[in-house]
């Protein structure tokens, strides 16, 4: 065997380990990474807001006895805030009033 054939074998073998690599990076692709979201919105769950953020001054039977359509727990949460001194954004407001009509 001459040496430019043993040349040509070798970077032949180089050739398909790259081209190997190539492939097995497509065929086994990144785990897939959640979409980036502003904060915490789209990610907040109702009942466990209404757990940590509505129970600091009354239980929550009080809002579970409460029936309310959306509007209705808008104001209510709103009161909350303004009359009551509640703390809670204006996206964890709209998750619970959304979670709380909806129940
Ligand atoms: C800083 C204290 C405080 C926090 C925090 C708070 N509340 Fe209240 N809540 C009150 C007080 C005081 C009352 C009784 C006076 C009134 O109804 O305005 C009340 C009454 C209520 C009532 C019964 C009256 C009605 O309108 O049906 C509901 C339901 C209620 N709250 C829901 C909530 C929810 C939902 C949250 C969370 C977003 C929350 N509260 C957080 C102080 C608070």
């Amino acid at each position: 065997m001459s040496i430019r054939v043993r040349m040509t074998a070798i970077v032949a073998v180089l050739l398909s380990m790259l081209l190997l690599a190539g492939c097995g990076g497509a065929a086994t692709p990144d785990p897939v990474t959640p979409p980036a979201t502003g904060g915490t919105a789209g990610v907040l769950d109702g009942s466990t807001l209404v757990d940590t953020v509505c129970t600091k001054c009354h239980s929550r039977d009080r809002i579970n006895q409460a029936s309310k359509d959306l509007v209705g727990w808008q104001s209510t949460i709103n009161r909350m805030v303004s009359q009551h001194g509640a703390v809670v954004t204006t996206e964890e407001q709209s998750a619970i009033a959304i979670y709380l009509s909806n129940r």
